[in-house]
């Protein structure tokens, strides 16, 4: 039998027999006293990548960003983010919750951000307004299409910052798929952000994790911000390893993610049963049904035909290259994509 492929999210990544290997003899102690060989390897690991003091290894994207909006800001604070923000969309009210702040949201349609558009929307210290302390960036940015930044947009928004006393954290999750993009390194973004979270759960396979970097003060406050929400772990050096082994063997391969993605979009942009898609940038397809076609039904037929895809609001499906999609997939894939236009059209409109 074909195995599913499954387009849901780039998390749904399996570690591979090598990864598997790897964990297994990692070396580990309780980290919650900083004594994990392997975490504390992580860290250091990545904080040097970013040229950054300090990182904190975290279960999750979302409480690696979340702690970051703790560490920058005080209750009643905004934070300044694109519409299309994981932080604001897909973090539950994290940020009401754990930090008692609102967003300032920027409306793009692209979900890149620009110190020209960011600068109007930095209040003033008058005593009746918000007091803004805060700017965070998606690079790349999920809801947006997978769209990376560029360095210098980055630089110059970090400048801002500087001018405005601001702090700067990037939603880095996805920010090796920026960089394979992009000539610039891990180490460039790190030196033009206060913080960056940094996933290996995503496209670079690691089953767990999410990484907080930044400078060493900022680290030991997170430290704390961890344990308080929960997320203090101990033999966990069994995960990072697994990180260990994404960051020196994955990295390269999600070049590969990207071509695959592009493909898909040079399939879909040309079924009549697609009205528009976004560009593609990296590893995320986004489009948007014709009006008669019933998306419900249109994922059930993928679905049958060995094909999972989520929907991403009305009339929108997110489709997301991963390195378990093989390139028999691939051709199946496509084949199905282009199949459902001429033989199953007419299953999938509406109200039929
Ligand atoms: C841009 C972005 N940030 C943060 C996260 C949160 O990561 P996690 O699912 O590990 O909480 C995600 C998850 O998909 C994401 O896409």
């Amino acid at each position: 039998m074909n195995s599913m492929i499954d387009l849901r999210s780039d998390t749904v990544t399996k570690p591979t027999k090598e990864m598997l290997a790897y964990m297994m003899q990692a070396e580990v102690g309780d980290d919650v006293f900083t004594e994990d060989p392997t975490v504390n390897k992580l860290e250091q690991q990545l904080a040097s990548m970013f040229s950054k003091e300090a990182a904190l290894f975290c279960p999750s994207g979302t409480m690696s960003n979340q702690i970051a909006l703790r560490i920058h800001t005080q209750p009643g604070d905004e934070v300044i983010c694109d519409i299309h923000a994981h932080i604001y969309h897909y973090e539950t009210g994290g940020m009401a919750v754990h930090s008692g702040i609102q967003p300032k949201l920027i409306n793009t349609t692209d979900g890149i951000l620009y110190p020209e558009i960011i600068e109007p929307q930095v209040n003033t210290d008058a005593d009746w307004l918000t007091k803004t302390s805060l700017i965070v960036i998606e690079n790349t940015c999920n809801r947006a299409g997978g769209t990376y930044y560029s360095l210098d947009n980055i630089k110059n928004i970090y400048h801002l910052s500087r001018n405005k006393n601001l702090k700067l954290h990037i939603d880095g999750a996805r920010i090796f798929n920026a960089i394979v993009e992009n000539d610039y390194t891990a180490a460039d973004v790190g030196a033009y952000c206060d913080t960056i979270s940094v996933c290996l759960s995503k496209g670079l396979g690691a089953p767990v994790g999410s990484l907080l970097v930044g400078s060493k003060e900022d680290i030991k406050k997170a430290r704390r911000i961890r344990k308080q929400m929960g997320g203090g772990m101990r033999q966990v050096g069994i995960l990072a390893a697994a990180g260990r082994y994404a960051l020196k063997y994955h990295i390269t391969d999600l070049k590969r993610d990207h071509l695959n993605a592009k493909k898909i979009y040079d399939v879909l942009r040309n079924v009549r049963y697609v009205k528009h898609i976004k560009p593609v940038h990296t590893n995320i397809i986004i489009f948007e049904l014709m009006a008669d076609i019933n998306p419900l039904k249109l994922e059930e037929k993928l679905k049958e035909k060995g094909v999972r895809v989520s929907s991403f609001g009305k009339h929108i499906i997110r489709m997301v290259t991963h390195r378990d999609i093989t390139n028999e997939m691939m051709d199946r894939l496509l084949f199905v994509l282009r199949e459902i236009e001429k033989d199953h059209e007419k299953d999938i409109i509406l109200n039929k």
